[in-house]
This record gives C-alpha cells, structure tokens and sequence, in this order.
C-alpha cells in the first residue's frame, strides 16, 4: 500500500501491528456475537496479509475483529478504529479490507445482522468416514466428545466447508498457501467436536501423496492445524496418531513425512515418535546406548512404523539422550556421535573438494556447502540450536527414564565445548 508520509511522526504514529491489531473469535450461537468477553486469538503470522514488516499504516487504535462462525467457517468481519491519517497526494492509509478479502472465506461480511441470520439458519454435517471417536477433558469445559473422519475429496459440501476453513491459516501457519481440491492426490482428515448436537469442525491435516522408488509412496504432512481455540490439549496429537494408524494399515505407502513442520508441530511430533520407537528393540536403552544409527535401524521402524529416515536418525538421538541421564561417559559419547553426523557433510564436500583440484571434481556438486567458513564454528551453531531445540522433550520424557534425564542442557554444552 502506498505509504508515502515525509513526517516520520505521522507516520510512526499512524502505524499498527498487525498481529496486535487483529482478533479472531470463533462464534457458536447467536448470542456469542454481542458478547463482549468471547475468547479472542491472536494470530502467529500476518506478513502475507498486511504490509511484509507485518505493520499497517494510516490507523490509530486500529482494532480488526474477525468472528468465524464456529460451525461454517463464515465469517464477520468488524473494523474500527479511533482516528484515520489525513490523506493527500504522499500520504495514503492502507486499505485493510483489500489486504483481508483474498485471505478472508468467501461470501465474507461486515453486516452483523445478516452473519446472524445466516447463523440461525445453519445445520452442520459430519463429513467423511470415521476413523476414531474419543473423549477429551478440555480446560473448563470438562470432558468433550471428538471424532476424525478420513475426507472424500470430491464432495461438494466438503469442497465448500474446506475451501472457508483453510482461510484460517493464514493466521497461523508460516508462508500458507490453498490446496487446489481437484488433485486427487490429496487426503484430507478432519477433527470434529460434537457440541449442542452439532459437529464443530476444530482442526484439520492435509497430506499429499506422491511415488516413491521402488513402486511405492511417500504420504508428506503439508498443513496441520488445530484451532487456537483447542490447542494444548492433546488434540493435535491425537489427529496425527490418527493420521499414522491410516497410513500403517495401506500397503503401498512407503513413509510418511512433513514438509515445513513449525517449531510446535515439530515438537509434537517427536514426542509422538519417541513413545512409539521406543518400543522397538533397536530403539531401546539397551541398544542405543551401545550402537550407533545405521540404515538398520532406520529400517526397522521404517518398516513398523513408516517413520521416515531422518526422523527416526533424530529421534535415535533424541532417546540417546534420554538414556544417557547424567552419566558423563554417555553424554560424551552423545556428543560424539552428533558430532560426527553434523561434521559428515563438510567432510564430503572437503573430499569433493579435494578431488576437484585432481581433475574430477563434478559441476553439479559446486558450491553445495560453505567450503571456506570454518566448519567448527557452523557445527557449533548447528549443535546450540540442535540441543536448544530438543531439550524440552528430553525434559518432558524423563518419566520414560525413570525421572533418570540430564536436567540442564549447560551440563551438555560443556561437555561439547570441551570436544570442539
Ligand atoms: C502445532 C499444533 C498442530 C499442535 O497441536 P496441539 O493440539 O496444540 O498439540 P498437543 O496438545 O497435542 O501437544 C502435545 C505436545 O506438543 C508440544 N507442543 C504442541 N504445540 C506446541 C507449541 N506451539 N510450542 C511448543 N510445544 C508445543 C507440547 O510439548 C505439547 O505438550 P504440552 O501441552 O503438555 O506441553 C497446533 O498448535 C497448531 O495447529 N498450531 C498452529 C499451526 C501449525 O503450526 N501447524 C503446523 C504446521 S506444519
């Protein structure tokens, strides 16, 4: 938008973030509408909607009410605020409906009498075919009933219910794009509450499936989202080992993967995969704290689980951890192993290197890695956020070590400095 103030005063002034600026609200009857307390969310993202620094420019106080209806995904939208910047020939404020309406439902509104009329008239579908039904205690709400259903693409009511509620995203995944419905390659589950005898639909997974060699495929999470409404409630974690039990029981897929995961998927997800692979022999105490990862182990819950290669090597090392409690003589050892898995690409590209100066170096392989930063100092990096990263779940599974977990991810990062 044009943004073209010379008064730097002004334009500080006028200027909003946009993620402080925007509530969203999920509305289940009529009366939450007029309800001044009704939960409000902020988003996590909002640079693909407002300007890229994630500011909206001519507003003070600005306030950009949002309310889904809970059951459609239709949507109110409610923009106020205190005082607008004077406009001329430099000075434009930012249009914030033209920013909203590509990434708002379709059919949007900002007349609050026909939202709820539209309201009063709704009736809700379950949609697909029930994969699990489960009850969960939610915060102040007490125990809720829930169900996943597998999704048939080609239906129309679904096509129209998903093409509203995947505008959620935008808010809350990280660079979020629409999925075009009419690839088959699609499957979709989606996460239903039952509530005042209607199904809300609360959280949804896409995955696209595609062939992997030898004659199989590869299912790869694309979008995952549990309404903000209903996160941290071990809901997501249901829908994912949902999503997992489906892909066990088809024999063509290969593994399963994710393509992006965020830092909070990410974590769920490795919580997930360490209290299945632990299970597996080759995944337990006894094992890990003896051997080192190879395509065996890979294989072995590649095979039970279709767990991909990476995620098994990082969850091998995630229970390494686990297992090594406050024994300094493992914690070494963890360091080590590390160690050489993130020392492993520098020293093929210094081989690569090598032989390039011989005559054989191939082009396709040029400048792959920093060959010329110093490589400790970018293993040491790689290890902090590493370990910064994977500590939160060593902590959270030390139950399954028998509370036995190193506590302070300092004990590790001496031990690492000392082996640099
Ligand atoms: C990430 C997401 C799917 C998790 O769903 P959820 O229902 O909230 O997750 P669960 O309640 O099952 O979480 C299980 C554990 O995972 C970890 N976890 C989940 N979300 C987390 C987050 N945002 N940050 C850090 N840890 C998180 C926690 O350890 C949690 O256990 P705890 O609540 O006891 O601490 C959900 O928060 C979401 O939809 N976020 C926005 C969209 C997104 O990031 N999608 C993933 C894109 S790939």
């Amino acid at each position: 938008m044009k943004k073209e103030s010379g008064d730097k005063n002004v334009s500080r002034y006028f200027t909003c973030n946009g993620v402080n600026a925007t509530h969203i609200r999920f509305v289940y009857s009529v009366d939450d509408v007029a309800q001044r307390d009704l939960p409000s969310y902020k988003p996590t993202h909002c640079h693909q909607v407002y300007n890229s620094d994630e500011t909206i420019f001519g507003y003070r106080s600005l306030s950009v009410d949002i309310y889904y209806n809970a059951l459609t995904m239709n949507c109110l939208l409610d923009i106020r605020y205190l005082k607008k910047v004077k406009e001329d020939a430099h000075t434009k404020a930012d249009n914030i409906e033209k920013m909203l309406s590509p990434w708002l439902p379709k059919g949007y509104t900002k007349d609050k009498k026909k939202f709820v009329t539209k309201m009063q008239k709704q009736n809700s579908k379950l949609l697909g075919v029930v994969r699990e039904s489960f009850r969960k205690n939610i915060a102040g709400r007490g125990r809720c009933d829930f169900k996943i259903t597998e999704i048939d693409t080609n239906d129309p009511d679904f096509r129209d219910l998903h093409q509203r509620f995947q505008s959620v995203i935008v808010w809350y995944i990280d660079a979020a794009s629409f999925i075009d419905l009419s690839d088959p390659k699609w499957l979709i589950f989606y996460l239903y509450e039952y509530r005042n005898r209607e199904y809300y639909p609360v959280g949804f997974c896409t995955i696209y499936q595609f062939y992997k060699h030898p004659g199989k495929i590869r299912a790869r999470i694309s979008q995952f989202l549990i309404l903000p409404s209903h996160q941290r409630a071990g809901l997501g974690t249901r829908l994912l080992k949902a999503v997992y039990r489906t892909f066990w029981e088809r024999q063509n897929i290969a593994d399963i993967t994710v393509e992006d995961p965020s830092l909070g998927f990410q974590r769920m997800r490795d919580i997930v995969d360490c209290n299945l692979l632990c299970e597996l022999y080759q995944f337990s105490n006894l094992y890990v704290l003896k051997h080192t990862f190879c395509r065996n182990t890979a294989e072995s819950a590649e095979n039970r689980y279709k767990i991909c290669f990476q995620q098994c090597r990082r969850i091998y090392e995630i229970l390494n951890l686990c297992y090594a409690g406050n024994r300094p003589k493992f914690l070494t050892e963890w360091c080590r192993r590390v160690k050489q898995r993130l020392k492993w690409p520098y020293e093929r590209d210094m081989r690569v290197f090598k032989r390039k100066n011989f005559g054989f170096y191939h082009k396709s392989l040029l400048n792959q890695r920093p060959l010329y930063a110093k490589p400790s100092e970018v293993i040491d990096k790689q290890f902090k956020k590493y370990l910064d990263e994977i500590f939160p779940i060593v902590l959270k599974l030390e139950k399954m070590n028998g509370g036995e977990v190193v506590k302070y991810p300092s004990v590790v990062r001496r031990i690492w400095t000392r082996m640099l």
